[in-house]
């Protein structure tokens, strides 16, 4: 019996299946607004039982790559309504992920040059930022070191995320997802080994916990805690994230704060697919017990391995990242048993609608062929 095409109720939004198009980022948006092409790009994957949108930066601040689609200006809020009209034309639903690098950002991309920002002053080991190069050309370069916000500054934060969420809703998007994975800002405080802050938001768990406990609080606040979502990404490695005694009691702490608050779900982005090591499947019992809303688990599924994930009840609702950018129709794929079409990796980031909206349907591949 296949669990993945049976329908779900996310907090009272009707889904028609379990199989959600994980945030992936595209880099195409030259001047920072989701376009005409955008919105074809995720109207042509409305089928999806829930899109979620590739990150949004929610301020100047909060960006880490050129090209990426804000939600902070009139124009960007715009721009993404077309988005959202197009998804729900064709019967979609859609939420958007909205994003605060922190400290994986560079100096030409924040305003008048100001330094990036994160919970402490210690830059990314590795790590790059898509920005201006020496020479001014768009290209990958080390991250600038950042300055520790200070305390009442997190709170302003915490405002531009509120007001980011709001524009989503005005947007007609039908909730948000925090970006808290993947070693952006939420990362950035929780993690034990980074935060040597002695306010507030530093020291403690309750204190590493807090900016991110804060935030999902006012966003839900603002619009509701049914249309309020997160992504987390224990043990995930990326960005320089490093290992801390306390981290299993970090992360199952962190899942009975998020359960408290009956929110629209709580997404786990397992690295596994991005160069790391897999969640440990003990770990995600766990997590799961503590944890007991809508759960989705995104990295590196098939077919065979989302209908298993499913069916041990392990979680609610499977995302899938790249087969999502190569197989418009991945629903009807995976319900027909149908071949998927491979992505093509240069293609992923950047450049036009080639690796971008010219992706076929099937029906299209094999009426051309
Ligand atoms: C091109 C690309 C862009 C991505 N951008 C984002 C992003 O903006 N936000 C995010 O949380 N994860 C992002 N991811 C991670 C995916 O959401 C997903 O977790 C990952 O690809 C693993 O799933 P998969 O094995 O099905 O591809 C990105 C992945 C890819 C391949």
């Amino acid at each position: 019996m296949s669990k993945l095409f049976d329908g779900y109720d996310l907090a009272g939004l009707p889904l028609p299946n379990r199989v959600v198009m994980a945030p992936m980022t595209r880099s195409r948006a030259l001047d920072t607004v989701a376009d005409e092409q955008t919105a074809l790009y995720y109207r042509q994957r409305a089928s999806a039982g829930l899109i979620i949108t590739e990150g949004s930066q929610i301020s100047v601040e909060g960006r880490g790559y050129l090209f990426t689609p804000g939600i902070h200006t009139p124009e960007q809020v715009a721009g993404w309504k077309r988005v959202t009209d197009a998804v729900h034309q064709q019967g979609g639903r859609i939420f958007i992920q909205i994003w605060h690098v922190g400290r994986i950002s560079h100096v030409t991309l924040q305003r008048s040059g100001d330094s990036p920002v994160s919970s402490v002053n210690l830059p990314a080991a590795a790590a790059t930022a898509f920005a201006y190069d020496s020479a001014g050309n768009p290209n990958k370069v080390p991250v600038s070191p950042p300055r520790a916000l200070a305390t009442d500054e997190i709170r302003r934060v915490i405002r531009d995320f509120v007001q980011a969420a709001q524009n989503a809703m005005a947007a007609g998007f039908d909730g948000v997802e925090l970006h808290g994975a993947n070693g952006y800002i939420f990362e950035q405080f929780l993690n034990d080994g980074l935060n040597s802050r002695n306010d507030a938001y530093g020291g403690t768990l309750e204190n590493r916990m807090r900016f991110l406990l804060e935030t999902v609080d006012a966003v839900s606040e603002a619009i509701g805690a049914s249309k309020t979502a997160i992504r987390i990404s224990p043990f995930g490695r990326l960005h320089d994230m490093k290992p801390y005694a306390d981290e299993d009691d970090t992360w199952l702490t962190v899942a009975e704060q998020l359960s408290a608050r009956s929110l629209a779900y709580v997404h786990l982005s397992d690295q596994l697919t991005l160069g790391q090591t897999a969640i440990d499947r003990e770990f995600l019992k766990r997590f799961r017990a503590a944890y007991t809303g809508t759960l989705i688990l995104a990295g590196g599924f098939q077919k065979a391995e989302a209908e298993q994930a499913l069916e041990s009840g392990i979680v609610d609702l499977i995302g899938f990242g790249r087969p999502y950018i190569s197989n418009p129709d991945l629903v009807e794929r995976l319900r027909d048993n149908a071949p998927l079409s491979p992505v093509d990796r240069s293609t992923m980031y950047g450049g036009d609608s080639r690796g971008y909206t010219d992706y076929p349907r099937l029906e299209t591949s094999s009426s051309a062929g």
